[in-house]
């Protein structure tokens, strides 16, 4: 069961620390199955009830899963390995289109703006017992929220979008609870809610957006909440269609119960409509990160939602890191004030690349998708053969494990670092590695996979 490896440990805490240690070094693969309780707790000389709670622990740490009278085992991606880290090695000469960064040629100088929050601080220094989020940042987004159609509802400021998915989901759900996500989904979130002990449902997404009769699924399942991505979905690119909303609107406005979670990063970078699923459940959520247009280091992200949600996050942020540095804060006024990016330029940048990459591959027989954003996702066969043919042919890109649960394979190519002359020898290197069967696969653009 556990080999060698001995767990130790006369109290609940020691026992689990024993074990988390164990998973975090490797000694314990994912997979592996604890002893059952009583056994260990023979064995450590101890009450049955501390093991159990040793276990509850690491079941809340989501460090280990428990399957009924299957017992408890190493949970498959413990919070300690991040599919972040599944990366590949990128060697010399090969280009990296593995990252999921915005092209740096796109993001706005920061010199100008943080200057300026300088000057400000200098004449009105942030301080013990101020407000939170300085009322200009927040009368703006207010109003490009207005302006989107997003629910009226108080707002709120975090460092980033998984800060704020994770206070969101923290404000309403318990440990063993089921979170309903994106499969394929941004890896972040398909890590971070098992590290909060919740348990992911996954849900399929095609083009439009998660399927329906998934979300259903997910909810009958008993789902307590929904995180979505509106537009430029990672890895897929979906974006969240009228049609498709009005869908979703309509089923969850019979399950008022579930907490739902709109992640907009894309905003101010897409030249698709925003169709969110904010406001017709009791609880929701929609946030807005600045990271994909001012740049991942600018970590902010701006949300609104239904009072209690809002107070909830406001209230338990105070008790932590308090509120976010109104430096930063000032910083995102200026770049918003000086229209330092401009939305249509920047959504058109992108969009040329990710146009012609699915195009170049159409062409080649080669399905994939992109609807928005910077990422295209071709559905594979063979993720690691595909990783490492285009590895050899000069492309690193991401393999598709680090976005899946149970979903089909794929690869996502990042088109950010790509320029015109770059589209045809990529299209050429993906269809020389796929062979694929033949050009009918081009025009399958229906479930991902
Ligand atoms: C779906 C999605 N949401 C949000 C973000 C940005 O998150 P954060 O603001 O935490 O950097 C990313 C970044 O890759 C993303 O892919």
């Amino acid at each position: 069961m556990l080999g060698d490896y001995r767990i130790t440990g006369r109290g609940a805490s020691d026992i689990a620390a024993s074990v988390e240690s164990a998973v975090g070094s490797g000694v314990l693969r994912p997979g592996e199955a604890l002893p059952p309780l009583r056994e260990l707790a023979q064995e450590l000389e101890v009450n049955p009830n501390t093991v159990a709670a040793a276990y509850r622990l690491l079941r809340d740490r989501g460090v280990i899963e428990t399957a009924g009278r299957r017992g408890s085992r190493v949970r498959a991606r413990p919070a300690t390995a991040p599919r972040d880290a599944i990366r590949i090695e990128v060697p010399p000469g090969v280009r990296d289109i593995s990252a999921g960064n915005p092209d740096l040629a796109l993001l706005p100088p920061l010199d100008g703006a943080l200057a300026a929050a300088a000057v400000r601080h200098a004449a009105a220094p942030a301080l013990y017992g101020g407000v939170p989020v300085d009322p200009e940042l927040a009368a703006a987004a207010r109003a490009a929220f207005d302006a989107d159609g997003v629910p009226a509802g108080p707002i709120g400021l975090t460092s980033g979008s998984l800060d704020a998915i994770e206070r969101v989901l923290t404000a309403h759900l318990r440990p063993g609870d089921a979170v309903a996500v994106e499969d394929p989904g941004w890896g972040s979130t398909l890590d971070l809610v098992p590290a909060m002990g919740l348990r992911p449902v996954p849900v399929a997404v095609d083009d439009e957006g998660p399927l329906p009769a998934d979300v259903a699924r997910a909810i009958r399942a008993g789902a307590r909440a929904l995180v979505v991505t509106d537009r430029g979905q990672n890895p897929t690119g979906a974006a969240i269609s009228a049609a498709r909303a009005a869908e979703l609107r309509s089923l969850l406005a019979e399950h008022r119960h579930v907490l739902v979670v709109d992640d907009d990063h894309v905003h101010g970078l897409v030249d698709l409509p925003l169709h969110c699923l904010s406001g017709v459940t009791d609880h929701w959520a929609l946030i807005r990160s600045t990271a994909k247009a001012y740049g991942p280091d600018l970590r902010l992200a701006l949300y609104t939602g239904d009072p209690v949600t809002v107070d909830r996050v406001r209230g338990r942020h105070r008790l932590g890191a308090g509120w976010v540095s109104h430096l930063l804060q000032r910083a995102v006024v200026h770049l918003w004030e000086t229209g330092a990016v401009d939305p249509e330029r920047t959504a058109r940048a992108y969009g040329e690349r990710r146009d012609a990459l699915v195009r170049a591959l159409a062409e080649r027989g080669v399905a994939a998708h992109g609807r928005s954003g910077m990422n295209v996702w071709v559905p594979v066969s063979d993720e690691t053969g595909a990783v490492a043919g285009l590895l050899q042919r000069g492309w690193a890109v991401a393999p598709g494990a680090r976005f899946r649960l149970g979903s089909p394979p794929g690869v996502r190519l990042t088109v950010s670092p790509l320029t015109p002359d770059d589209i045809g020898p990529l299209a050429d290197a993906v269809a020389a590695v796929l062979r694929p069967a033949g050009p009918g696969a081009a025009t399958d653009l229906g479930r991902y996979g």
